[in-house]
């Protein structure tokens, strides 16, 4: 058998607290939270000093390919606790031909679709669930437009953890079907996904269950940390110079934020930041909305809707650090259509032969608009962000077929 020993061998680890991202309140470590006081999300803080004399590039390079190489950037103390279902590191593809059509230049895809349960929600969910089982938590709750209520099923029945979610009641099927089959209680409801996140609320005194919600635990952040600690290694500890991010709730522009500012700290990367971009669709466009407006916080978005239901999201408790993480780096938040991300579906997988979900497919399309408004350069290295599997959403139909006992004009087929 092989052994990956990620998963075997104990690590030092370096966490010292928590600080509220807001106020800079410090919190105890190794012990359960949900907001801070001033009801803000928890981030969580490392002896950097320390975690630079412990790792090199170079071993962190040689480990096996996957998101526990990071176990020193990351809060699990005990190997006993990982939950893990195979994190794979994920690919960065090169989109020649769509950048080519589009008038670009150098375009990468970091493809979450390879990961557990189909999208980039196992690498938050994996690490608030082996927190979860660290502090021996029973029950866990949480509101989802889908992928992440599919990731919280999978390592909480591993785990053996308990889950209760709740979904926007248009939440695809396939989801609701993963979820169910992964073990969870999964119910609809009539409203969105902040909505739902009222009801997770409503129940925890009944309940006693513990709420995952995004941003709303700190862990799940440390997991969608590793995004950006893996791309700089990918890149040769260079980062791209734009990251195109489909952005909801936003865990994920905010962790490679975070992961970006701590591996400078330990000396691995340089001062050089990619121009992070948050797209949005425009019928749930509240960052975009904010930014625009030079505004420190978003407000409700109502009416919510798109195809790409992962961003849409009304209102995030996290608004603040996806702004301020957007304007530090001297990107922007852009709103895309919903024509636009199915054209962008359709041009990606006919040129390059890459199945887009539809947020990822936003970035390609938001990438595009850049481009025709100069907001980026032809000669600018670009990654967009493909957060699921493509193959989990609805394909077109096929009505072409044949009868093998007629005679057939081979000639007449494409
Ligand atoms: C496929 C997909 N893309 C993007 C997002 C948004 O992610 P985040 O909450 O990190 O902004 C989601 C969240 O549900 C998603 O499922």
């Amino acid at each position: 058998m092989v052994i990956n020993v990620n998963l075997t061998a104990e690590r030092p680890t370096f966490v010292t607290h928590l600080e509220c991202s807001w106020t800079g309140e410090i919190y105890e470590a190794d012990r359960p939270h949900n907001l801070s006081r001033a009801g803000k999300p928890l981030l969580v803080r490392y002896d950097l000093d320390g975690l630079r004399a412990s790792i090199s590039k170079d071993e962190v390079s040689q480990r096996p390919n996957d998101l526990w190489r990071w176990r020193e950037f990351l809060p699990v103390r005990r190997v006993a606790d990982i939950v893990s279902l195979g994190e794979t590191d994920t690919p960065l593809i090169p989109l020649s031909r769509s950048a080519k059509a589009a008038g670009g230049g150098e375009v990468l895809v970091k493809d979450e679709g390879r990961l557990p349960t189909g999208s980039f929600k196992a690498r938050g969910l994996v690490m608030a669930v082996s927190m979860a089982k660290a502090f021996g938590i029973e029950h866990l709750a949480m509101p989802t437009n889908g992928n992440a209520g599919a990731a919280l099923a999978a390592y909480a029945s591993r785990a053996g953890i308990r889950a209760t979610i709740f979904c926007p009641e248009d939440t695809p099927e396939i989801n609701l079907g993963e979820i169910a089959l992964q073990g969870a209680s999964v119910y609809r409801v009539n409203g969105l996904i902040d909505d739902c996140g009222k009801l997770v609320a409503q129940g925890r005194d009944t309940t006693g269950w513990f709420d995952v919600s995004t941003l709303k635990e700190p862990y799940r952040i440390e997991g969608k940390k590793t995004m950006g600690l893996e791309l700089a290694e990918q890149l040769g500890w260079e980062l791209p110079d734009v990251i195109f991010y489909p952005t909801g709730g936003g865990t994920g522009l905010i962790g490679m934020w975070k992961a970006f500012a701590e591996l400078e700290a330990i000396g691995f990367i340089g001062s050089k930041r990619p121009r992070m971009v948050a797209v949005q669709a425009d019928g749930c466009a509240p960052m975009v909305r904010a930014y625009e407006a030079g505004a420190e916080t978003a407000t409700r978005w109502e009416n919510a809707h798109t195809i790409a239901s992962g961003i849409r999201v009304p209102q995030a408790v996290g608004d603040f650090l996806i702004l301020r993480a957007v304007r530090e780096s001297g990107g922007f938040a852009i709103a895309v259509s919903d024509e636009a991300i199915t054209d962008a579906v359709t041009s990606v997988a006919q040129n390059d032969g890459l199945l887009l979900c539809p947020e990822g497919a936003a970035t390609m399309a938001a990438y595009q608009q850049a481009l025709a408004d100069g907001r980026v350069r032809k000669d600018e290295q670009i990654v967009l962000f493909n957060c699921a599997t493509g193959l989990k959403y609805p394909m077109p139909p096929v009505h072409a077929s044949l009868d093998r006992n007629k005679p057939i004009d081979f000639f007449k087929l494409r």
